[in-house]
């Protein structure tokens, strides 16, 4: 029995992506006609060890030769195109999966995507792959669920600017067939992993337009489509109603642009809910730094400062399909930072929503500030039990986790451990980062309450504590995700260039293995 999941092709802000359609079937592959499969081998094992029983004869024969001819090893992180011989299934995506005993889900998951990246090249349209125990043992939830989701995730690419001449701007779809003649997985799992890297892939596009084509105006409508499709509330804040609510703070970073700041607010509840919780993004559709401007090499990254606001939205485009018996609330503070004639200076003075002044003494360090709004109302108007937020902050992040780990600041370890074991499940790696008072003392302000930049040093931690001010003693943890929200290298489901969507999977898996707090 086979059935087909996803339909058609996503069209997210008016461009065409490929797409693929996950096909379960229980059948063995030995009578199918496909264009190619692709077989996950591991180095010390032959292909019987590797479990692929399930392929035709005539097709491991070949591949057996392959192996040991070691025009492939099954090393982890390598993949060859083969041809099989095998007029049914003609060509062959070998993946490795390196040693048999170390394999574990983030390595399938690396895996998968990388057939999910070969794919894009490949002329094939219909493409099967087989669920083995071997695959199924080394995976705490399910084999599938990793391989649909990887597969997913590996075979995006952002092509929406390359219309002219490219055979890339064209859409694509493919059918992948998932082989299970051992019952291993189904097709509810499969397409539970397709809707995790999908909500992936929507904060993929999003933080990969370009700043001229997605304002805090976009951002907004986004959240206004997601929540229609998916039944939750969605209210979208304008200047005249922060200013109402005296969120100083935002309105004075939206001073430098004609771009109007949008605070978006989306509700998801669930009935039987017993806790919500504040999920809250950074929605700086370009970050030019403002009057403090930032040097003009690399500022074209700066389009990537809403990677929060995307990370925060593919999740309720998750949520809104797995149904979570949780309420959740999500945030978006938006706007441009712009250095136009009305722009806020250095030196300035503005009152947040809680009341605090707080002087500016770099208009560069513009997240703190309009998350600080985001974070008091938040708390405020909904009481939530917990809240998280996530933010392309600091540059320093970067220089001390690099693009692979995401930096977390709390005031709450049981929050912080329920965040770390998400990371891990989801590979969503997070890092916490020390934050004794002491590291607070450099934003007491001279002039005003609080100031918005520290001495110099511990840039991350500091910016974290700068938010702590916002958050009246909810349990929080905030994520600095500046590394991991783009350009991120050799990791087989991540694209080779721009957004990776981090933190979607991390909110899904945390919110579906919530555990209340006391
Ligand atoms: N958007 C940046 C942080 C950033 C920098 C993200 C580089 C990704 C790559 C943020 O708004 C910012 O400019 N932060 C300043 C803070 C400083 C002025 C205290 C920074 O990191 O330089
Ligand atoms: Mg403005
Ligand atoms: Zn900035």
């Amino acid at each position: 029995m086979s059935s087909i999941i996803g339909h058609g092709l996503i069209i997210i802000n008016r461009y065409f992506i490929m797409e693929l359609k996950i096909v379960y079937s229980n059948i063995p592959l030995t009578n199918e006609k496909l264009e190619a499969v692709v077989v996950f081998v591991t180095e010390d094992s032959d292909l019987l060890g590797s479990g692929l029983r399930a392929l035709p004869d005539a097709l491991k024969k070949n591949l057996s030769t392959s192996l040991k001819l070691r025009v492939f090893t099954g090393k982890k992180g390598k993949s060859q195109h083969l041809f099989s011989g095998y007029a049914k299934i003609p060509q062959i995506l070998a993946v490795g999966l390196g040693k048999k005993d170390e394999l574990d889900a983030e390595t399938l998951r690396r895996a998968a995507g990388k057939a999910g990246k070969m794919l894009t090249d490949l002329k094939a349209n219909t493409v099967g792959f087989v669920v083995t125990s071997l695959l199924q043992d080394a995976v705490e939830t399910d084999a599938g669920l990793v391989l649909a989701e990887g597969l997913t995730l590996g075979a995006y690419e952002f092509n929406a600017y390359k219309k002219t001449d490219n055979e890339k701007s064209k859409p694509k779809s493919v059918i992948i067939q998932c082989c299970d003649p051992d019952n291993l997985t189904s097709l509810k799992a499969l397409k539970a992993g397709k809707i995790r890297a999908d909500g992936t892939n929507l904060a993929r596009n999003l933080g990969n337009t370009p700043a001229n084509d997605l304002k805090p105006k976009d951002l907004a409508a986004e959240a206004k489509k997601i929540a229609r499709q998916h039944k939750m509330e969605c209210t979208v804040l304008e200047e005249k109603d922060m200013k109402k609510l005296g969120m100083g703070m935002l309105l004075g970073v939206s001073r430098g642009s004609r771009e109007p700041a949008k605070l978006i607010i989306m509700e998801y509840s669930h009935q039987q809910a017993k806790q919500t919780i504040a999920i809250v993004g950074k929605g700086v559709t370009f970050d030019s730094g403002g009057i403090s401007l930032k040097p003009g090499k690399n500022m074209d990254e700066m389009k990537f400062d809403m990677c929060g606001a995307a990370a925060v939205l593919g999740a309720m485009e998750v949520f809104g399909q797995v149904n979570p018996k949780l309420n959740i609330i999500a945030v978006i503070p938006t706007t441009e930072n712009l250095p136009g004639g009305e722009a806020q200076r250095p030196g300035d003075i503005v009152t947040a929503h809680n009341g605090k002044r707080v002087e500016i003494l770099n208009t560069d360090a513009e997240g703190r500030l309009i998350l600080g709004d985001a974070l008091s109302y938040v708390v405020k108007e909904f009481k939530p039990d917990a809240v998280l937020d996530l933010a392309t902050l600091t540059g320093a992040c970067i220089t001390a986790l690099g693009h692979f780990t995401t930096g977390a600041i709390t005031n709450n370890d049981a929050l912080m451990e329920q965040v770390r074991n998400a990371g891990n499940i989801s590979g969503d790696l997070v890092w916490q980062l020390p934050s004794y008072p002491e590291y607070g003392e450099s934003i007491k302000g001279k002039y005003a309450d609080l100031q918005n930049i520290g001495g110099g040093d511990s840039g991350t931690i500091i910016g974290g504590l700068f938010l702590e001010h916002f958050i009246d003693k909810t349990p929080w943890v905030h994520l600095d995700i500046a590394g991991t929200s783009w350009n991120v290298k050799h990791i087989g489901y991540q694209p080779n260039n721009g957004a990776t969507g981090v933190g979607v999977r991390l909110l899904v898996d945390l919110v579906q293995k919530w555990k209340p707090l006391s």
